[in-house]
């Protein structure tokens, strides 16, 4: 764990083995440039302050620290703390070679977004130097964990608060790298069981009562959807509820995620090209747990529950055939017509589950449809939903920690697509439209609580490296759900 200091101390004297300094377009100095004497650095190499330029200055500077790390940032106009995670983000692998760091970044933004800038400061760094290096035997140039950051303030900061923001930001990255973790370990080692074990390990880290429920107690408590997705796997489905309690009895904020171990399509089987990533289709449960602990950390005034259903999907003689009808939790049924569109199934067990708790919204996220990829592509979040308040609202949050989100319509005349001629509902619909007419399929279990479902068929992996972190698991979007959790927190 790195260990994270807040400083009013000048940049000159900071003690590290590197300093790193913003430079704005121009190029035009940031906090801590012309104090070293590197005013001219960036014009003199030729750099314009765009994003993305770094210098690494390693003789002549001024500096107490080893070497100076120069990172353009674009221009000053607009830089807020989503820029200033990005811009850490994508030195914090060169920062990780030295060991330990000092930087002003959050000088560069002060004000009122000082303490914003200080979390986003922790966390750019922190996401940034990700490594996923569980299965690697020999070395590699994997970036090692920055032992000591050191953030540079103003001297007329309130340090207690500096010191909580980058705690803060040092939570939020460190629950992100876990949801990466967990989406990353390839499903052979990651079952529904050892999620299930994942997840109450964290919860007895963080003090969150954890229920897991195994196969028999699904049985008994009527979770048709988990067990139908599950029953062609030798690996047992488990469904992982997490209670948070932060404010008396007031009415919880109900979350849930798609937990796929792996999906293999079962017996509407997937192609060998498009199973290849299919142990990432339990993204969406890795980001309900993390945040679940980000919100267990941080304690805000509010109360949280969680149901996260995870089965696998694959094809054996035991398996839920194509035309099998399926009794979800609370009765409603549905006909499989194609047993690749799984994500819908387990997630109508959950949400039927979590109304039953009267909670004021809901929100799940799920990578739940390629249809949805092709919508907005690798990057953004799809989100569509049932109240635009709520929506709103998970649009901003997604704005204000820069996780992209973008609303497709819930649009109720595609319904008829999924009327199946024997049950409640069917779990496809036609060729076009379907990330829309999955979350109609989910939109049959919510009832009338206000809710929002996140797409994140996209951005959960990314085979190349990202804005924040290496190619794989992103953890998105963890940071968006625990924005929406403190924005309704009472004071
Ligand atoms: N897990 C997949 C969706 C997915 C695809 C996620 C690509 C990430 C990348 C989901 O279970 C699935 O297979 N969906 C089908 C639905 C179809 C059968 C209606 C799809 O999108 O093709
Ligand atoms: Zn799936
Ligand atoms: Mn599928």
């Amino acid at each position: 764990m790195s260990d994270l200091t807040f400083s009013t101390g000048s940049a000159a004297a900071a003690r590290a083995d590197l300093l790193v300094l913003p430079v704005f377009a121009g190029p035009e100095a940031g906090p801590g440039v012309k104090e070293v004497g590197l005013q001219g650095a960036f014009a003199a190499a030729k750099l314009t302050g765009k994003r993305e330029e770094q210098l690494l200055v390693t003789e002549g500077h001024r500096a107490t620290a080893g070497a100076v790390l120069l990172i353009g940032v674009g221009e000053r106009q607009g830089f807020d703390a989503n820029r200033l995670r990005v811009a850490l983000a994508k030195a914090a692998p060169t920062v990780a070679r030295f060991g330990t760091v000092a930087t002003t970044f959050p000088l560069a933004i002060g004000g009122r977004g000082a303490d914003e800038a200080l979390q986003a400061t922790a966390e750019g760094l922190l996401l940034g130097s990700y490594r996923f290096d569980r299965y690697r035997t020999t070395a590699t140039d994997l970036p090692s964990p920055i032992r000591k950051i050191t953030v540079l303030g103003a001297a007329k900061a309130d340090a207690k608060a500096a010191k909580a923001a980058l705690e803060r930001g040092r939570v939020v990255a460190e629950s992100v790298n876990w949801a990466r973790d967990l989406v990353n370990t390839p499903a052979g080692d990651m079952s529904p069981a050892q999620i299930a074990r994942e997840a109450q390990k964290m919860a007895r880290q963080v003090g969150l009562p954890c229920k897991v429920w195994g196969e028999a107690e699904l049985k008994r408590g009527a979770f048709g959807g988990i067990l139908g997705v599950g029953a062609g796997s030798v690996n047992p489905p488990r469904l992982i509820e997490l209670t948070y309690k932060g404010d008396g009895a007031a009415t919880p904020i109900a979350l849930t995620g798609k937990g796929i171990a792996f999906d293999s399509g079962g017996l509407s089987i997937k192609d060998a090209k498009n199973m290849e990533s299919m142990k990432d289709d339990m993204g969406g449960a890795a980001s309900i747990l993390a945040a679940m602990r980000v919100i267990a950390r941080l304690k805000p005034k509010v109360n949280v529950i969680a149901a996260i259903p995870c089965s696998e999907n694959m094809p054996s003689g035991s398996a839920t055939k194509p035309g099998d009808v399926l009794v979800h939790r609370g009765g409603r049924t549905s006909e499989v017509l194609n047993t690749d569109a799984e994500g819908r199934l387990v997630l109508a067990d959950s949400l039927a589950y979590l109304v039953e708790k009267k909670p004021r919204v809901i929100i799940d996220t799920a990578t739940l449809t390629g249809a949805c990829m092709v919508a907005l592509g690798e990057d953004i979040t799809g989100a569509m939903g049932n109240d635009s308040e709520v929506m709103g609202d998970v649009l901003s949050a997604g704005e204000a920690v820069g996780e992209p989100v973008w609303e497709l319509p819930l649009w109720a005349g595609y319904k008829r697509q999924i009327e199946s001629p024997i049950a409640d509902v069917k779990n496809i619909g036609d060729r076009w439209g379907g990330a829309i007419t999955a979350a109609l399929f989910l939109a049959e279990f919510v009832g009338d609580v206000p809710w929002v479902h996140l797409d994140i068929a996209g951005p959960a992996f990314r085979e190349r490296p990202g804005d924040l972190g290496p190619r794989g698991a992103t953890g998105v979007p963890v940071r968006t759900l625990v924005r929406y959790v403190l924005d309704h927190a009472s004071s």
